[in-house]
């Protein structure tokens, strides 16, 4: 019966209203005649990605950066690349947008279980060559929020400081803002008003590290416990399926988006999430720390299965030539 998830019938989208915010249903993206091909990885420069409280120090990769955000925003609205474009991507994805093919009850979502950090890798592979590309810089990495790090434990003020910058978004939880520490324990829901740890400076530090070092060291001879658990096609969700990084990775979503709206848009709901930059930030850490654990268990692949190794996505490539329109992959 098992079987790997499929990509989804582009032309099935449907209103995602699993939790989207009623004024963001429409999520599906304006292509479901696109040519669908096999993605085989680019020969490009290998992009080194740099800490986001480094990088603030380094004005010309902020220029760059800046102006790559700038030129995605300007895309054509219905444009692929388009900044907002790729932030549904996200929504469709994680909304109940898309139903899975060959299973027209079970929505397809990449939250919750082993998808989570093999979708999201490629998302922000893609987004991150979109970007390079704009400015015409294929060695263009994205910065990570290193909130693993006692340096990196804020909100990056390069996303925060400047209110005219592509950079910068209103919607966010600003009692959170630099120097206030992020809480790895941080949710909606535990309480009114929302709650975490209750703790603060170098006690929260100190939580925060030791929090993450078991999330690794508990789950270094079972992945389901960092990654999530198996999710095959036919398959509805759980949340019961999350694993240990993303649920920390869940916490600072909730930690950044607006504690006193009601959908906590953008940040702390997933239909909007991707249409802050912070989003990217916080993924490119998640994309490391997978990294670090893989690194851990001697670069074993995690679950040797097909339903794992052959499951796949849909996701929007630039052409190799810039001419302001997208190839579906
Ligand atoms: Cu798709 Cu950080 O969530």
């Amino acid at each position: 019966m098992a079987a790997p998830l499929a990509p989804p019938e582009l032309s099935t989208c449907h209103p995602a209203t699993k939790g989207s915010p009623p004024d963001m249903t429409h999520c599906c993206p304006p292509y479901s005649q696109a040519h669908i091909v096999d993605y085989d990885f680019p020969r490009t420069p290998l992009r080194v990605r740099r800490p986001a409280h480094e990088v603030k120090d380094d004005p010309e990769y902020i220029e760059k950066y800046t102006e790559a955000v700038r030129k995605m925003k300007e895309l054509p609205s219905d444009d692929p690349w388009n900044f907002y474009q790729q932030a549904l991507v996200h929504c469709a994805y994680c909304n109940g947008a898309y139903f899975q093919k060959g299973y027209p009850d079970v929505t397809l979502q990449v939250h919750t279980s082993w998808h989570f950090l093999a979708w999201h890798r490629y998302y922000l592979h893609f987004f991150e060559r979109i970007l390079g590309k704009l400015i015409k810089d294929d060695t263009f990495a994205l910065p990570y929020w290193n909130f693993d790090a006692k340096e990196g434990m804020t909100i990056p003020e390069i996303f925060t400081s400047d209110p005219n910058s592509p950079l910068y978004n209103d919607n966010r939880n600003k009692d959170h803002y630099y120097p206030a520490i992020v809480d790895y324990r941080y949710a909606y829901k535990c309480g009114t008003p929302p709650c975490g740890s209750n703790q603060t400076g170098d006690e929260l530090v100190q939580a925060n590290m030791s929090y993450m070092r078991s999330t690794f060291k508990n789950s270094l001879q079972l992945p389901e416990l960092f990654m999530g658990d198996p999710l095959r096609a036919g398959e509805p969700d759980s949340s019961k399926g999350t694993g240990g990084l993303e649920s920390i990775h869940n916490a600072i979503h909730q930690f950044v988006g607006p504690a006193d709206t009601e959908y906590h848009t953008d940040m702390g709901n997933f239909a909007t999430a991707a249409r802050d930059c912070m989003f990217y930030r916080l993924h490119a850490n998640v994309d490391r720390l997978w990294h670090l654990y893989t690194n851990f268990r001697g670069n074993r692949v995690e679950f040797d299965e097909p339903d794992w190794l052959e499951s796949s996505y849909i996701f929007y490539e630039l052409q190799s030539d810039f001419t302001g329109r997208g190839t579906i992959l």
